[in-house]
């Protein structure tokens, strides 16, 4: 027997490994089976699905898919038929996809890549406008003057302008993950939000002399922390960008000058160490011209024409 190349323990012992073993595959084998039969039978018959959070979340614009495809359709047919081989179908599509089932505090450029590339618009050089607080203004300026954009007349600032997505999953009640409800409000927190890529898209595109209304009757005319101030002028490209021509636009009435101040003095200062040229001019005059449709019978209007 001790010169039987196996021992009774080392006969025995393989042989009952393996069998239990066996009985242990076999088992979990069996488990899983049951698990998986359970869980394909649970969700034929119509138990709750896993949710997607993001989807769900508050935060999120009610009808955002329609609205972005009802206003993706009418900036490519109706107000810029140029852009009506646009395809509005795979623009929606390409929107949810960035940011549905995906942690909205950690979007990615690369999530929202396709919808850039989809929603690629070439704005002619010398067209581009910025604005920092004076978004009425600016905005009302663009309808005038329709062969000048705002990030909010190109078609994907049109589409998104207003909205919200990517709910407010995990955000401790913050509004990270999505753009701001109102035009004023897109700022301060763009760089933790994807809207940052738009700006920063679309200050990267800007060529020729770009142009900005500012506010000249608040402390700061010029805002570090405004996106302006923050992502904008940061991302002019000064190999294509010579000039950027500031507009200080003053409430009727206010008979300050704000292009010598201190704030637009940094502007300056920061351009200037960015090689880009700064002009700076209080109370344009064709912008002036709306704030008077307002306010036609004040002295400052009566004297402008
Ligand atoms: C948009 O991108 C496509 C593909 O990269 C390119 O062919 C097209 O010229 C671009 N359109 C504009 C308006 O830049
Ligand atoms: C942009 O404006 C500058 C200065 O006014 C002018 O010299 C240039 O020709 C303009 N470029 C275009 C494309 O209109
Ligand atoms: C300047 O900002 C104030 C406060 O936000 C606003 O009421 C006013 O309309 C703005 N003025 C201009 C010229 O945009
Ligand atoms: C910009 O933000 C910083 C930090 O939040 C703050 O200390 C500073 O006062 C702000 N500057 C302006 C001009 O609002």
């Amino acid at each position: 027997m001790s010169n039987h190349r196996f021992s009774p323990v080392s006969e025995d012992e393989p042989c009952c490994n393996l069998s239990q073993k066996a009985k242990i595959c076999l088992g979990t084998f069996c488990v899983l089976v049951v698990l998986t039969i359970a869980a394909v039978v649970g969700v034929l018959w119509g138990l709750p699905a896993p949710k997607l959070k993001e989807w769900d979340g508050k935060g999120t614009t009610p009808n955002f898919p329609e609205i972005v495809l009802g206003r993706c359709y009418t900036y490519t047919k109706v107000l810029r038929p140029e852009l009506s081989h646009k395809d509005c179908r795979k623009i929606g599509k390409a929107f949810m996809d960035a940011f549905l089932s995906k942690d909205p505090c950690s979007s990615t450029e690369r999530d929202y890549q396709p919808l850039l590339e989809l929603t690629n618009q070439t704005v002619p050089c010398n067209k581009t406008l910025f604005w920092s607080k004076s978004s009425e203004l600016a905005h009302q300026y663009t309808t005038v003057q329709q062969e000048m954009f705002t990030l909010e007349d190109t078609l994907l600032g049109y589409i998104a302008d207003g909205l919200k997505w990517c709910g407010d999953a995990d955000s401790s009640g913050e509004d990270l993950g999505h753009l701001k409800s109102s035009r004023d409000l897109w700022g301060e927190r763009a760089l933790r939000i994807v809207g940052f890529f738009f700006f920063f898209k679309f200050a990267e595109n800007a060529c020729g002399v770009v142009q900005v209304v500012l506010n000249g009757s608040i402390s700061n005319g010029f805002n570090k922390n405004s996106t302006f101030g923050s992502v904008e002028i940061y991302n002019l490209r000064p190999e294509k960008v010579p000039t950027l021509q500031a507009w200080v636009m003053h409430d009727i009435g206010d008979r300050s000058v704000a292009c010598s101040s201190s704030s637009i003095n940094d502007l300056k200062l920061i351009l200037s160490n960015r090689n880009i040229k700064f002009t700076c001019h209080d109370n344009y005059r064709p912008i002036k011209f709306l704030q008077c449709v307002k306010n036609p019978e004040h002295s400052s209007c009566r004297s402008l024409i």
